[in-house]
């Protein structure tokens, strides 16, 4: 006889547990009317049983602190893992998938590291492993590449995928406070994690750029490969300058397909004021995407929170409980990836963004320039703050495109100039 209700455990009961615990008690009767089935939360698993809990699950669900209660009950059909780390909820998810039941996760740190091999664990076991919620939260954008522009190639993907770095950013545009200031808000709001560097150094985004490449491009791209950087420090000179010339400077995850190999990366970058990413404000996020045949397609929404992260989570465990049979996580026939064909970041090309502290006299601008030019860097535009002759003065300069190495190499040469203070200020442009 057909089950009339599912049973799932929580590994979690923190911000996203409880969002969901909170979406499946306000919309039980919607759920009911989709699935035909009741979805009842039997078991939580917590790390401190005695704290006091102000979301109030139904008073049969179970609390425990024993992960074997969870892994080890035949009468659960799914997992959902939300306690984040990559330690226990490691043992949780492969524990689960051994004993036969599918798990949902939102753990993009863990799924960047280890997707591969728990994505092979489920196939062998023929179970689902969803990670909707672990990419830009509340956005559907993980079932969007695996099923709905599953017959897409994808040319380019760029995202604002850090809600805590966009928001520290739109501040020091929008308001011109500092970078401390900014992610002092950030941590007040409680954006930013208490120690902030997975989000303002880049990992995060990076962690969900990996999980993006394998649903776009069915190939794996090693984190550890992925240059990643962060806006740690970023001052507020650069921002104003950038808005000066038209621009945002924003924390873009990027993936590109170019001649066959994937260029990758994490990075702040200028964009112009009236693209479509320079909109993206605040802690939200935002996925802009072009397919070769849909064309261009932006999603924009809350990357993070308890009700739209829960929202996600439940996505995925209302579409396993819809699937009977044929599980497909990673939205490909083969479920053991293959490394990408990657592009060296040396030969990636962008516009850019220098500024160079430098001493305000006769020759300066065309020695910089030249050096320039020898590296087939061509200036599209400059900016110099007037200063008493003889004093440091910023330059600031707009390229038309040019070759990472190249970059590398003037900015090298450039650096080691007698007249130059300091090491140059370096954004790419979009
Ligand atoms: P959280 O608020 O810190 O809650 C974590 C929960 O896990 C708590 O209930 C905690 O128990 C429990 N826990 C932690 N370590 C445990 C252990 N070793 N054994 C048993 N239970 C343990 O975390 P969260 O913000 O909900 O995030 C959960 C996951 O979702 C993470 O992977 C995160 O990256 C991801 N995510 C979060 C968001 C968001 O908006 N927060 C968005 C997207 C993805 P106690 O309650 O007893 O402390
Ligand atoms: N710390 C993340 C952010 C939220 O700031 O976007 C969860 O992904």
């Amino acid at each position: 006889m057909e089950k009339t209700s599912i049973n799932i455990a929580l590994a979690g009961f923190g911000t996203v547990g409880t969002g969901l615990q909170d979406i499946l008690q306000n919309n039980r009767d919607w759920i009911k009317k989709r699935l035909g089935k009741d979805i009842n939360i039997k078991k939580i698993l917590v790390k401190d049983l005695n704290k006091v809990r102000t979301s109030i699950p139904d008073p049969h669900t179970i609390f425990t602190n024993n992960l074997e209660d969870l892994t080890e009950d035949p009468d659960l059909d799914i997992v959902v893992e939300l306690i984040g780390g990559k330690t226990t909820a490691y043992e949780i998810i492969s524990r689960a998938l051994e004993s036969g039941k599918s798990v949902v996760t939102a753990n993009k740190a863990l799924l960047a590291e280890k997707g591969p091999e728990l994505f092979n664990l489920a196939s062998k076991n023929n179970l689902g492993l969803y990670y909707e919620a672990s990419v830009a939260g509340g956005i559907p954008i993980v079932q969007t590449l695996k099923e709905s522009l599953a017959g897409n190639r994808i040319k380019s993907l760029t995202g604002i995928l850090n809600g805590t770095a966009n928001f520290i950013l739109s501040e020091m545009t929008h308001n011109q406070i500092d970078y401390d200031s900014a992610l002092g808000e950030a941590q007040e709001l409680g954006y930013a994690e208490a120690e902030p560097s997975l989000d303002v150094d880049g990992f995060d985004a990076a962690h969900k750029l990996t999980i993006l490449i394998r649903l776009a491009h069915g190939e794996d791209y090693p984190l550890h490969m992925l240059p990643i950087k962060g806006i740690r420090g970023i001052d507020p000179y650069d921002i104003g300058k950038a808005k000066d010339f038209g621009y945002q400077i924003k924390l873009l995850a990027q993936v590109k397909e170019k001649s066959g190999s994937l260029q990758a990366g994490v990075f702040p970058a200028l964009i112009q004021n009236d693209h479509m990413l320079a909109k993206v404000d605040g802690p939200f996020n935002a996925v802009l995407l072009e397919g070769n045949a849909v064309g261009p397609i932006m999603l924009y929404g809350q990357g993070a929170g308890d009700l739209p992260t829960g929202s996600a989570v439940l996505s995925d465990i209302m579409s396993l409980v819809n699937k009977e049979t044929g599980y497909n996580n990673t939205g490909f026939v083969d479920s053991n990836l293959p490394y990408a064909n990657m592009l060296q970041a040396e030969h990636t090309v962008f516009k850019h963004y220098f500024r160079f502290t430098v001493k305000d006299r006769p020759g300066v601008l065309s020695i910089l320039s030249g050096i320039m030019g020898e590296h087939n860097i061509s200036i599209a535009q400059v900016v110099q703050k007037q200063e008493s002759e003889g004093q440091f003065v910023p330059v600031v300069f707009l390229t038309h495109s040019a070759q990472e190495k190249d970059v590398q190499n003037a900015l090298q040469e450039i650096n080691e100039l007698s007249f130059v203070k300091a090491p140059a200020i370096h954004y790419v442009i979009l």
